[in-house]
């Protein structure tokens, strides 16, 4: 299931974006038709779609469906519509660049339809989303064929949170690299970080790794320090949400701490993100918005609450790794090593 490729949680059929739902992973393989671009949003707050390019494909997608709900009847009454549809996909979730760069992309796309007959740019829109859909998967594959160069023989590795083909188009970053050095039978072990507070770990690189037939084992997030001091990790691999033009990284919450805890053990810190995820505008990570969620999420483990509903909670979702700590960070256009310039 999921998807015309062989694992994608993003894609269009018969009109309408399909979306794998991630938060009922791994106990269920849910997908579930959107229509309209207000359920489109809601996926995408709820973390039915999450990671950041399959945030961006999902809203481009919403934007195709906008076009198809416009009862407008003149270009610019569409582009009002369409307005007000990227202005609310936009609002979703702050910190993954991917999403603005991806609703920027079809707001040009749509101002170049300006002279095209009206019918004509409802299709042009679905076209650049299924274009920017099937970029990804293709770079991630480039991504994932540079990144297992950098991967010794018999590595252990360790990565953070979701950056799999349940967070991109298909494929994935960090686990698209470990995909790949796999596929050359380079990886002996995956150490699969849980990644509280929403478990993206251990619900779903863990079901990756399953299905794919990559060896690993789970490791709740504390466990990190004591392995790395034991000489058991060769590398660790995240993904990132935003990295800035000089190579600061937000990623999922506890990534930093990984990156401080491979500096101290002299273990390579690996990033891998598609250019989409290059904030250019940003001169440091200082910048970058740290999306806060609910303090519920931290308040239970899945269904069970484990603290009092009274407790006050502080729960970014993101934190920001200073270049420095970072050896590498492999795109689809190839391996960037500090100091980083993408130009
Ligand atoms: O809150 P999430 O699950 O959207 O966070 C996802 C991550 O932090 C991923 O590591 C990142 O988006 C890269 S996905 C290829």
């Amino acid at each position: 299931m999921t998807g015309p490729d062989s694992l994608s949680p993003v894609w269009w059929a018969d009109g309408r974006l399909m979306l794998l739902d991630q938060t009922l992973l791994p106990t269920q393989e849910v997908v579930r038709a959107h229509e309209r671009w207000e359920d489109v949003a809601d996926a995408i707050r709820t973390l039915v779609v999450r990671g950041a390019p399959a945030i961006g494909v999902a809203a481009a997608f919403g934007v195709a469906l906008a076009a198809g709900q416009s009862r407008a009847t003149t270009f610019d009454g569409l582009l009002a519509d369409l307005e007000t549809a990227i202005k609310g996909l936009a609002a979703t979730r702050p910190t993954a660049v991917n999403l603005f760069w991806a609703l920027d992309r079809m707001k040009r796309v749509l101002l170049d339809a300006r002279d095209l007959p009206l019918d004509r740019v409802g299709p042009r829109l679905l076209a650049e989303a299924q274009a920017i859909r099937d970029a990804d998967i293709a770079a991630n594959r480039a991504m994932g064929a540079h990144g297992a160069g950098l991967v010794p023989a018999n590595a252990r590795i360790l990565t953070h949170c979701n950056a799999g083909a349940l967070a991109t188009a298909g494929y994935g970053t960090a686990l698209g690299v470990i995909r790949a050095a796999h596929a050359q039978g380079k990886v002996a072990l995956v150490w699969v970080d849980e990644t509280r507070p929403v478990m993206q770990g251990s619900r779903l690189t863990a079901w990756e790794c399953v299905r794919e037939g990559i060896p690993h084992r789970l490791i709740s997030d504390v466990a990190a320090a004591s392995l790395m001091a034991r000489g058991q990790v060769d590398l660790v691999v995240t993904g990132a949400d935003r990295i800035a033009a000089n190579g600061d990284t937000a990623n999922k919450i506890g990534t930093y701490s990984l990156a401080v805890l491979a500096r101290h053990h002299g273990v390579p810190f690996y990033v891998a993100a598609p250019f989409s995820t290059i904030d250019p505008a940003l001169p440091s990570g200082a910048g970058i918005p740290i999306e806060e969620r609910d303090g519920a999420e931290v308040r239970r483990v899945g269904a069970t609450q484990t603290a009092p509903s009274e407790s006050p909670v502080y729960n970014p979702a993101f934190d920001v790794t200073p270049a420095d700590l970072i050896a590498a960070i492999v795109t689809e256009r190839g391996v960037f090593r500090p100091p980083y310039r993408f130009g």
